[in-house]
């Protein structure tokens, strides 16, 4: 349990740890690369360390140190039958891509998670992909893990996705690149793209035709080329202290080396439009993504609505927008965000409990919330229940709160941030 207080000041600079969706890819995808990458700025967490031991599981030889890996690929039919079952952790993105991988390997292989994962809905990935040739199954016909996998000729075919997922995206890419066809992706489309960025760095026939994604497997055996990079840093972690500057009354934070995918920065829109004060320098590409350093200060916040094609540029930091809101003047709703009910908790539920019970006015609706605004917070007994951005979200709700806040599970940061409450005192005490 961690106790916080509110401080007067809040002010330094940042690096966030590496972006946790790029490392998962990095890792991934080098280890079915034709050749040897080096991934520095690597995120060493929990759910990533999730992707790492799957991979030496499936015979990667991958070394660790820090922040660098070298990860020597063995190809895209070089994967090994893992001799025990696949442990995801807490990671759906483990998970959902390596179902994905592995479905059109030559070998068995079962894929399962924590309790939190293993509760999380799968028929997302294993109808489309059992519509491509996938033999899959599991608990309730398929839709929970464990995931047993009988690796099959996978086929190409066509495809529209009803929900915007990059896991779901990802995982019928990865399918597709020991297909006998080409695989046609319509529909939602329009989440995060760091699968389609690193793919085609890696060589391999992905675009967009008349406003489809098309992956043409590889027909010669040099793809995909190994890529060495340098993981730019997470928005989604960055988010929080953009977030603590803008509501804090005396405060001005720098965030360094952030990822800023338009996919991602919905954010930072957001806070724009709600009054945040915020800079943007040093703007530069780093890998096959754009990159910049984002300076916050204290802002006065108004209201605003989250919905329609925002919601996918920042669905992993509504918890701490729904902190945003609720110190701002006036109404925030949040809508279309029906996906925050099946991510590692059901975050709608989790984030009204959790910040109700800090005094602010938050209501559920079936796909978002609507918050009141203008409340003072207050201190309080809080839980992330086991969800990391819960934990992140309350802990900076406790920077602006009325008296002492205590966290129970604030160790849930170690899924994404490990150096997260090492981070918050260092603004502090600067
Ligand atoms: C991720 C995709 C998103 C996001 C998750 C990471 C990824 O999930 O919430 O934290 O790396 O592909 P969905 O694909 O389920 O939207």
């Amino acid at each position: 349990m961690l106790r916080l207080t509110a401080p007067k000041r809040l002010r330094g600079s940042i690096t966030v740890p590496g972006d946790k969706s790029i490392s998962h890819r990095a890792v991934l995808f080098n280890a079915i690369a034709e050749g040897n990458a080096r991934i520095s700025g690597f995120l060493d967490a929990a759910d990533p360390r999730s992707t790492l031991a799957c991979l030496r599981a499936l015979g990667v030889r991958i070394e660790h140190e820090g922040e660098t890996l070298r990860v020597y690929g063995r190809g895209l039919r070089g994967l090994c039958e893992p001799a025990d079952v696949l442990d995801c952790g807490n990671s759906g993105t483990t998970l959902r891509l390596l179902a994905g991988l592995l479905s059109g390997q030559r070998f068995f292989s079962v894929l399962t998670g924590d309790d939190s994962l293993r509760s999380r809905p799968q028929r997302r990935i294993v109808e489309p992909l059992r519509a491509l040739g996938a033999q899959i199954d599991g608990r309730e016909d398929g839709d929970r893990a464990p995931l047993a996998i009988r690796g099959s000729q996978l086929h190409g075919g066509s495809y529209d996705l009803p929900i915007a997922s990059a896991q779901i995206k990802s995982a019928l890419l990865l399918s597709c690149l020991t297909a006998d066809g080409p695989l046609s992706l319509g529909g939602r489309i329009d989440s995060r793209d760091h699968t389609e960025r690193m793919l085609q760095a890696m060589g391999i026939d992905l675009a967009l035709e008349a406003g489809r994604l098309v992956l043409y497997p590889p027909a010669h055996p040099v793809f995909p080329y190994p890529v060495s990079l340098t993981v730019p840093g997470d928005p989604s972690s960055a988010a929080f202290w953009w977030v603590a500057a803008a509501i804090h009354p005396d405060a001005e934070v720098t965030t360094t080396d952030v990822c800023l995918n338009p996919t991602r920065t919905g954010t930072l829109d957001v806070l724009q439009a709600m009054g945040a004060q915020i800079e943007i320098h040093n703007r530069r590409n780093e890998g096959n993504e754009p990159v910049g350093d984002v300076t916050v200060r204290s802002s006065g916040l108004r209201g605003t609505r989250i919905d329609g094609a925002l919601i996918p540029r920042l669905i992993d930091e509504i918890p701490v927008l729904a902190v945003a809101a609720a110190t701002a003047y006036g109404e925030t709703v949040i809508a279309d965000a029906g996906e925050l009910r099946v991510k590692e908790t059901d975050r709608i539920a989790v984030v009204v409990e959790q910040l109700g019970a800090m005094g602010a006015t938050i209501e559920p609706t079936a796909d978002g919330m609507i918050i009141a605004g203008g409340g003072e917070l207050r201190g309080a007994d809080v839980d992330s229940l086991g969800d990391h951005r819960l934990a992140m979200a309350l802990g900076i709700a406790a920077l602006v709160a009325e008296g002492e806040t205590a966290i129970h599970n604030a160790q849930a940061v170690e899924v994404s941030y490990p150096a997260f409450w090492e981070h918050l005192h260092s603004l502090v005490e600067a």
